[in-house]
């Protein structure tokens, strides 16, 4: 490791020590990874899932239920599929929740142990490069090279790599990799997050603050806010799509989305296909009468969706079940609505529907 390089660990490393979060999934700063606590890489490793693309704040309670109620990762293996994506709703990006699922079945089967290298983690089903990374840097002491978005940006602008995104990648790699010591592996990664979090922020960085800033090549040219450069993005293509609300005798008509595909395996209102096509002139499961609903809107990462509710309102559905096509479907109380784990979209959208029926504020 070069004079550069060991500055840099050093001086992230001290101030770690010092400021280091107290995350509930965390070890303290500077303890080894446990050796005989099972239980310590199923956190680490749920906790590295849950963040992706999403904030600390909004994963620990999430991170809370879901060790409160599946503490070992052989509890997880044998949970319900409809559970563990119910106890989802909200994190957003589902594919996770079935992964997670999938590779905490794997891990049960070779006895309820991780593995505790990045090869092999990186065989189990759903952990990519990033996950198996983390996993082994954090959960067993080994030097990885762990890159997130936080990482990627303290790391362009402390050389102040300058080749755009998402080409520059390769670049803050390989110093990533130059600066990753050999000891405290799992401490220098989330030390890197916390400071990228904290510190070394997208905007406004706290430079100040940093114990980098002596180090930093993107501070000492003045402007370290320009850095990572991003290649422009495309503007991201606008869907439309409907939502239908059909209530009988104060249950509403929720349908199970097939497991594969946008939201896939979530509950949901029945919609007409969006995720497919996306013009909002899809049929609803029934004919109708419809009356408009209003319509919320929703972000995903490659479209924007308008969503439009129709409300069912002839007076009375007579068939649904089982010609209620492709999805299953169950009548679900609508005092209970708020246990049937709605995506956010379709929580969006019952709330709305709720509002029109008068029956919240
Ligand atoms: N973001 C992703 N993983 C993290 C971790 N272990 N600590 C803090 N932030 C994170």
């Amino acid at each position: 490791m070069d004079a550069r390089s060991q500055d840099i660990a050093g001086h992230l490393l001290g101030w770690y020590d010092r400021h280091a979060r107290v995350l509930p999934w965390r070890a303290p700063p500077g303890s080894p990874a446990p050796r005989n606590d099972q239980d310590f890489p199923y956190r680490v490793w749920l906790s590295e899932v849950m963040l992706q693309q999403t904030t600390v704040a909004a994963v620990k309670d999430y991170f809370a239920k879901f060790t409160a109620r599946w503490p070992s990762v052989t509890d997880l293996a044998a949970a319900e599929d409809a559970e563990v994506m119910a106890a989802w709703a909200g994190l957003g990006y589902y594919a996770r929740a079935r992964n997670l699922l999938a590779c905490a079945r794997a891990v049960a089967e070779r006895g309820g142990t991780f593995p505790d290298s990045e090869d092999e983690l990186r065989k189990l089903p759903g952990l990519g490069a990033y996950t198996a990374a983390a996993v082994a840097a954090i959960a067993f002491g080994r030097r990885a090279v762990v890159v997130d978005a936080n990482v990627e940006r303290v790391v362009a602008r402390l050389f102040a790599i300058d080749t755009p995104l998402p080409g520059g990648r390769t670049e803050i790699r390989a110093a990533t990799d130059r600066i990753t010591p050999d000891a405290r592996a799992g401490d220098f990664a989330q030390a890197m997050m916390d400071l990228g979090a904290t510190v070394c922020t997208t905007r406004n960085p706290r430079c100040l603050l940093c114990p980098l800033s002596g180090d930093c090549t993107g501070y000492r040219g003045g402007a370290p806010e320009r850095f990572p450069v991003k290649a422009p993005k495309a503007a991201k293509p606008h869907r439309q799509g409907r939502a239908f609300w059909i209530v009988r005798n104060g249950k509403v008509w929720l349908v199970q989305r097939p497991g594969k595909g946008m939201l896939g395996g979530m509950r949901a209102l029945p919609d007409d296909g969006w995720s497919a096509r996306g013009d909002g002139n899809g049929e609803g499961p029934i004919a109708g009468p419809w009356a408009s609903g209003g319509a919320v809107q929703h972000g995903f990462t490659h479209f924007t969706l308008d969503l439009h509710l129709a409300l069912y309102s002839g007076n009375e559905v007579v068939s649904l079940p089982p010609e209620a096509g492709e999805c299953q479907g169950e009548w679900w109380p609508l005092d209970r609505l708020d246990e049937a784990g709605l995506p956010t979209l379709f929580a969006k959208a019952a709330r709305l529907a709720l509002t029109a029926m008068g029956e919240v504020d």
